[in-house]
């Protein structure tokens, strides 16, 4: 998610999930291309499981952005079909892909010809008043015939015009029953669904259809809702870290973080931004996320700042 889940955001996460899939930001080929690969694509050895997305529609660019991303060793090569922003759509990629299936199956083609890890597809179930079902199912299969079969479908349409990026995460509504049909229609494939998901109640309920559930807001948001999904959907039985640990987990990280890049480069709040969201749900919530909002406090740059939102938790509690 575009501003949100950097490496930062995902090396926290990966505290609170061990095993749980997570997903760049979208990086477009134009930065690839052109632009400082490191920034874009340096990760940490510990985001294991991390997928590179990628936003393009230039064959070539994107098998070049893909190689890049298979050379810094990510795991899967996603691309980006969903996003309706203004700016991806001058640019001819995002959602209005959705238009133009047998380009993105040209698009996978070159980047799965490009590498050997997954490349995969996320995308909406359909763009603007488009509202068939074998819309989506037809996209599908066209991009399927150039050896994708991972479908990561957010699942409500995507309105190119009129509609900032964010109401567009929220008005054209949850189609559930689309990602359902298209996982009956291509047993094979791994369908993944997204779109307005939050509980493990809910994830439960989609896997009885489907093979994954993706989160993005309420993974960042409520990021602890993640603590349980080890031992839930991938087998492990060692115990969730608490959310205390997974603050103190981070602190020697930001500690280097802030060593190697800062003063100038990287300040604490880059890193504890997205960290606001762990204590959602209990009481004392607002006071930690006020300390650690502190400009103040943030402005010392010392990770043990976290230790005393923490604290201010437990006294507010
Ligand atoms: C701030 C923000 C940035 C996002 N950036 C991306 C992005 O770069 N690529 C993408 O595929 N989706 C992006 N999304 C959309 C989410 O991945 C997701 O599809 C959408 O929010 C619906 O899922 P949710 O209800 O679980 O959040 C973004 C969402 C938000 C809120």
């Amino acid at each position: 998610m575009m501003d949100w889940s950097d490496r930062h955001c995902r090396m926290f996460h990966r505290h609170i999930s061990k095993h749980t899939w997570l997903y760049t930001e979208m990086v477009t080929t134009g930065a690839l291309v052109y632009g400082d690969v490191e920034r874009h694509l340096r990760f940490n050895e510990e985001e294991h499981p991390v997928a590179l997305q990628l936003g393009g529609s230039d064959p070539a660019d994107l098998a070049t952005s893909a190689r890049l991303g298979e050379k810094w060793g990510y795991d899967e090569i996603n691309l980006n079909c969903g996003c309706p922003s203004e700016r991806v759509q001058k640019g001819a990629f995002g959602a209005c892909l959705m238009a133009e299936p047998q380009l993105v199956a040209d698009c996978v083609k070159a980047m799965r010809d490009a590498v050997s890890i997954d490349v995969t597809v996320k995308h909406r179930i359909g763009i603007d008043d488009e509202q068939s079902y074998d819309f989506v199912r037809d996209f599908v299969g066209k991009v399927a015939e150039a050896g994708c079969t991972t479908f990561i479908v957010h699942a409500r349409n995507a309105i190119l015009k009129g509609l900032s990026p964010k109401e567009n995460r929220e008005i054209p509504p949850l189609k559930y029953e689309y990602a359902y049909q298209l996982k009956r229609d291509f047993p094979d494939f791994e369908i993944i669904i997204n779109g307005g998901i939050k509980t493990e109640a809910e994830i439960d309920e989609h896997l009885k259809h489907l093979d994954g559930v993706m989160l993005g807001r309420e993974a960042y948001h409520n990021p602890y809702v993640m603590a349980s999904f080890d031992q839930r959907y991938y087998g492990d039985s060692s115990a969730p870290k608490t959310r205390e640990q997974v603050l103190e987990a981070m602190i020697p990280y930001i500690q280097a973080q802030l060593a190697q890049y800062g003063p100038l480069g990287l300040k604490l709040n880059s890193i504890t931004r997205h960290m606001l969201g762990i204590m959602t749900g209990l009481p004392g919530a607002r006071a930690f996320r006020q300390t650690l909002s502190d400009s103040k406090k943030l402005a010392l740059g010392d990770a043990q700042l976290l230790l005393e939102a923490a604290a201010r938790l437990r006294i507010t509690a």
